[in-house]
Order: C-alpha cells, then structure tokens, then sequence
C-alpha cells in the first residue's frame, strides 16, 4: 500500500468508525455487528502503526483511554458553574412560574421542562468543530481538566458532525453511569470485595477523577447535554440551542419539552415522576427553564444560581418494614458484613429482603433493636439502605442488635481492623467462606480465567476434600472430578482446558489472582512491572515495596505478611512446579536503539500515554539525555497538557522545537 492509498483508508475508517460510534452511543440504532466494528477498528489500529505519520489525537482508535495521567491541572471556568435552586414541591414550581412571570412584567413565557441527571456535570470547549477540553464543576470557579477521561465516552463527539456551530463555545451537561454499568461495575466489585459505590453519581464521579483512562474506558461512561454557551449561538432560545446541540452529535434528552402554562408544567411533573422510573440512567429531578435567552439574561442570577431556572427534585421512595434479623456474612478477605434481614416490601417496583449494614457503626448509629421497624430508601441507589429507625414502633423488651465477636462461618474470635469500622475473621486457612471465596477469586475471568468453578462448585470441590487452596487446581484430574454429584465429562474437561490455559496467563494477573489484602488489579500491575518475578516479589521488604510507584505502606506491610506465611510460600512452589507464569517475559533490555544520540530533553506539563518517567527513560533508552531547565543546549521541549508559561516563552524565545508526545513517541518508533 502507499503512502497515498494507507491515508485515504485511513480517513475513510476514521469517518466510518465515528459515524458507526454515533449510531450506537447516541442514536442506539447500530447498523453493523459488534464483529464488523471490531474488525474495521482492528484494520485502522494496525494502519496507523504502519503509518504513524497520519496519527491524530482525535481517530476513534484514541477512545480506548491510554495509560496514566499524572494528576489534573487546573483551569478557571470561563463562565462560573453554578448550582440551581431547588424545592421538592409542585406549588414551589408554580410559584417559579408565577415569579418569572412578574420580573417579565407579564411577558409571554415559555418554560423548558427536562430530567435532572443524577451524575456529575461537565464542561466542554469546542473550538473550530473539534473538542479542546473538558473541566469538572470544582468549586465551580476551577475545574479539572479531565479531558483524556471525556474522550473515552464515546456519545460525546470529538469532532462535530451536521454544521452551523459557532467558532468556540462551551457546552454543559452531565456525566452519567447507566444503570446497567453501575450493576455490573458494582457486582465486580463485590466479587472482589472493594467497597461498592452507593449510588451511580458517586461512580460517574468516581470514575471520572480516576488517573487512569484505559479504566475509564472500561467502565461505560456516558452523557447528556442540557446548556449551550458562548457567542454567536445558533438561536435566540435555549430549546432550539439544544436541539442545535443533538443535530452536532450529542445526547440530549428526549424529555426535554416546551411548555405554555403552569398546568402544563404540573403535568410534566407527574408524569415523569413515574416514567423516570424506566430511564436507563439514575434522574434525581426535572429542571424547569426560561426558553429565550433575552427573558433570561433580564432575569440574572442571585449569587448562586440562575433566576431563570428552577430544579424539582423527586422524592426517594421510602418504605417502613420489619426487621427478622440480623446475619452477618463472611468474605473472601475475612471481613464480616451485617445485613439486615426484612420483611419483604415493595419498593420502587421491586421486592426488598435484604439491605447492608455495612458494618457495626451504622447499627450502633441508628441503635437498632431486634424486630425494629426500619425505613429503607431507594433513592439513586440500587443497593437499598437503612435510613432510620421508626421509633415510636418499637416494640417492649426488645435488646440492640449485637454485633457478632465470633466468626459466623467457623467460630474464631473477630478481630478489628485497624483504623476502620469492620471486623474480620483472623482464620485465613480455616474459615470455609475464605478459602472458597479465593478459589473463587483465582479462577474468575480478569485473574486465570478458568471457566466452570462458580461458587456451588467450589464449595462442592472443598467439601468432598478436592480443594483447599488454589494450588489444588493444578492437582485436579477429568477421573477426580468426575466423582462430584451432577458433574458430566464435558464440565470436568471444560475445567481442565482452563487450569492448563490458565498456565499462560501474565505474571501480573496472577499477583492480582492471589487474593493478597489490598492488592486489586491495578496495584498486581504496578507490582508485577516494578518487580517482575515472584521470587523478588517475596524477598522484598516493606520499605523497598515502598519505593515502587502507588504503593502506599498499608499495601506493602499486606504483601510483607502474605509471603512471610509459610503456607503461601507453599503455595507459590506448588504453583511454579505446576507451570503457572511467575515472572513478566524478558524485554527491557538496558537499550532501545540510537534514534536520539546527542540530543537533550526538557519535558513538560501532563502526559497521558505515560508517565513522565517513563518518557524520561524512554529518552535515556534510545540515546538521548534529559536536563531540567531550557537551555540553548536544548534541543526538543517534550510538552504535554498545560505546560508550564515559563517555560513555553523560554523556549519560544531560544527557538527549541515543542513537540508532544505523539511526535515523540513517532520518532522512537
Ligand atoms: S442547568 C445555570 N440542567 O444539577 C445552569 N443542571 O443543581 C445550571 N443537572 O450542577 C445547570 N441535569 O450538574 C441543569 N438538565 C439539567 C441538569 C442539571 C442535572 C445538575 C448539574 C448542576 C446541578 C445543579
């Protein structure tokens, strides 16, 4: 292929993979198969490595979020973010109306009516068609520039499509977690016991301040649109702005509605009260808005929030219900969870049992008794909670609920952790749901993948004495499995293809599998990186775990403690004489190449493919040196999001190329 033909295909794929990414993120109407995507993804990715010089920030390639970000600058809003004001009442609302009404002097106005996302708001600039920055709320007059995170959500456009959008303007919306994200982030989560989030807010929230963008994309991030600002606005109202908005690519709720009077509104507001219900994405509210932008510039702002604009919040729904009892529940690290066992109520169109205590300060906090009758709310959560205790129902001769002081599984005196409100059982190697749960662990599809080990088989293969560590996997047999209870010849082999293509999975996903405490899955990555085998790994004291990147003391004393248990040591022989990959293959030889003898570096601002050690190394490896100020010895700046002032006038003014880390990464390629 020539140079000519490669960057024709490119840009035919670039437009092609956008056009097929709005269809299905935005329009939810995918023309082509998942298969055909992938493949037309594949084809691009390998061309733009065979022609680095077509790379462009913006190709569809970029949205799988690339490695660590070291950190979010911080910028100044352009137009501060400003908070709504907010009621829970209908009359509230109208009298919004009746307000607006009289500061207009009895003008006509019309009244936008449209959902409140629940998420956490955004602020995006375009500027000439293409997306330059997107800024979280802050304090509402500084944000952080979250841009690399933004451009792994793939509704949001990161070049327009349609026409008739201004040079630059800001847009302003709400960054989401879908419900059907929010479960499944949350059920990984469970699995390997990291705290959950409550709500799809305090993930979208979450997840978008992550320094790690490939995470980011993995989670399913998604966004609406509800403000358009800037100059030279399509329209001179804000419904038109908006459907402007949808027309550039984005998402804007098909809620959003105009209405003509406080009937209408009143209407708006009991529909969707119970319609929300059947959106994909958590709402908290509606927010009620002036149309025209002339009515709303007369109206101002109050010091906090716009005057031309009200937010109606929905109410939780609550319900009050007994409590059974209280049980509590072992984990795979030991930790005990109480959980409240209820009458079963309707709530929010499903039936509750069951709501998490979390731990014993919670029910010393709300004193619960045995048989209280307790309220639990579903708000935007889909855990439900405990949200009070009803008081005046209590009944006579009830005692508080004991919080257990011996494991329920296997008897052991519980321990508290240190500096947290949880207990644990201490009895790693003897407590069933433990020793399961690893097993559990170890097999799952992120560590060594081995298919058919649920949870009732791993129970089934401790208690007939097959298993009881990890190790054991290594030693199962088709014969031996073949003696559990409903086991068939295509199950057993179907495990045993596992455990010997489990053999293969990278030393680094096999850290992760280990189930050592606060070792999750990107803690295993840096680990496996900074040590590179299991042998260093043991030897290792806390102090030089310690030196390596994120790894904080808790976690160093944790793997300190794990390999200095005889029984894990074991572990680790029987799982190297089994040929499982206990070290990350041979690369990172002491150089590269010669591509960059005799030049001097000078690096600055914020990377997103690495970290600015690993650009200062790569430099290193293929010859070339770094300095720390700009001199006239300079002979690249390697520049990356906001870059210091200082510096950029010094080396403008020295004439020293700025190059970003794309061209960097192009000349050592
Ligand atoms: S309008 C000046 N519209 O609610 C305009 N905000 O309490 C202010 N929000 O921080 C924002 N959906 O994050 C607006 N349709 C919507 C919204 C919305 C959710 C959030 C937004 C804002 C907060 C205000």
């Amino acid at each position: 292929m020539t140079e000519r033909e490669a960057e024709i295909a490119i840009k035919e794929l670039r437009d092609e993979l956008d056009r097929h990414n709005y269809l299905y993120y935005v329009k939810a109407q995918p023309e082509i198969s998942d298969k055909e995507y992938d493949i037309m993804m594949k084809r691009l990715e390998s061309l733009e490595k065979e022609f680095p010089q077509f790379e462009d920030p913006l190709s569809p390639t970029r949205r799988v979020g690339s490695d660590l970000t070291k950190g979010f600058a911080q910028v100044r809003h352009l137009y501060p973010m400003l908070s709504l004001g907010n009621t829970y009442s209908i009359e509230e609302v109208d009298d919004f109306v009746g307000r607006v009404r009289d500061g207009l002097m009895g003008q006509d106005v019309t009244i936008v009516g449209e959902m409140k996302f629940d998420g956490t708001s955004i602020s995006l600039i375009y500027e000439d068609g293409v997306l330059v920055r997107a800024v979280t709320r802050g304090d509402g007059e500084h944000g952080d520039v979250v841009t690399e995170n933004v451009k792994t959500i793939k509704s949001i456009p990161l070049r327009l499509r349609g026409e008739g959008w201004p040079q630059k303007f800001e847009l302003r919306g709400e960054i989401v977690l879908p419900w059907k994200e929010f479960d499944r982030l949350n059920a990984e989560r469970q699995f390997q016991e990291e705290p959950l989030f409550a709500n799809p807010r305090n993930a979208a929230a979450g997840t978008l301040k992550l320094l790690n963008p490939a995470e980011v994309a993995r989670r399913g991030l998604d966004a609406y649109f509800y403000y358009l600002l800037g100059e030279n606005l399509p329209a001179d109202n804000h419904y038109d702005n908006m459907m402007a908005v949808k027309s550039w690519g984005f998402k804007v709720s098909d809620a959003m509605t105009r209405l003509h009077s406080r009937e209408e509104v009143d209407d708006y507001i009991n529909y969707w009260d119970k319609a929300r219900k059947e959106l994909p994405v958590a709402t908290d509210g509606l927010v009620f808005k002036v149309n025209s932008l002339r009515q709303q510039l007369n109206l101002g702002f109050t010091s906090k929030s716009p005057r031309w604009a009200i937010a109606y919040k929905f109410q939780a729904e609550r319900a009050l219900t007994e409590l059974k009892f209280v049980s509590f529940e072992v984990g795979r690290m030991g930790i005990v969870t109480p959980v409240a066992n209820l009458e079963p109520v309707l709530l929010s169109g499903t039936i509750v049992k069951r709501a998490s205590l979390h731990n014993e300060d919670i029910i010393r906090k709300f004193d619960i008794h045995e048989h209280d009758m307790l309220y639990v709310e579903k708000g935007g959560e889909i855990i439900p909670k405990i949200v009070d205790v009803e008081l005046t129902q209590r009944k006579e001769n009830t005692q508080p609920v004991q919080f257990v002081r011996f494991c329920p599984s296997c008897g052991t005196p519980l321990v508290r952790i240190e500096g947290e409100a949880s207990w644990m059982c201490p009895n790693k190697y003897g407590c069933i749901p433990q020793i399961t749960g690893r097993v559990e662990h170890f097999v799952g599809r992120r560590m060594m993948n081995i298919d058919g080990i649920g949870e009732e088989t791993s129970e089934a293969l401790f208690a007939t004495g097959l298993i009881s560590d990890i190790a054991d996997l290594y030693d199962l047999t088709e014969e031996k499995l073949l003696k559990l209870e409903h086991f068939g010849r295509r199950s057993a082999e179907r495990i045993m293809e596992g455990v010997e293509a489990s053999k293969k999975v990278p030393f680094e996903r096999v850290v992760y599998a280990l189930s050592i405490p606060f070792v999750g899955e990107t803690v295993a990555k840096k680990l496996a990186k900074g040590v590179r085998n299991i042998d260093r790994l043991m030897a290792m004291s806390k102090e030089e775990l310690e030196a390596i990147e994120d790894i904080g003391p808790r976690i160093a004393e944790s793997i300190v403690e794990y390999f200095a248990a005889p029984v894990n040591r074991t572990i680790i022989e029987r799982l190297r004489a089994a040929g499982v990959t206990l070290s990350m293959p041979d690369e990172d030889p002491a150089t590269l190449s010669d591509k960059l003898e005799g030049k001097t570096f000078v690096i600055s601002g914020v990377f997103s493919k690495h970290s600015r050690d690993e650009y200062k190394n790569l430099i290193e490896k293929n010859g070339g040196k770094n300095a720390g100020s700009i001199s006239k010895k300079t002979d690249y700046v390697l520049a990356g999001e906001n870059m210091g002032p200082s510096k950029l006038e010094k080396a403008t003014k020295l004439g020293i190329p700025i190059i970003d880390e794309d061209k960097f990464l192009a000349m050592i390629e």
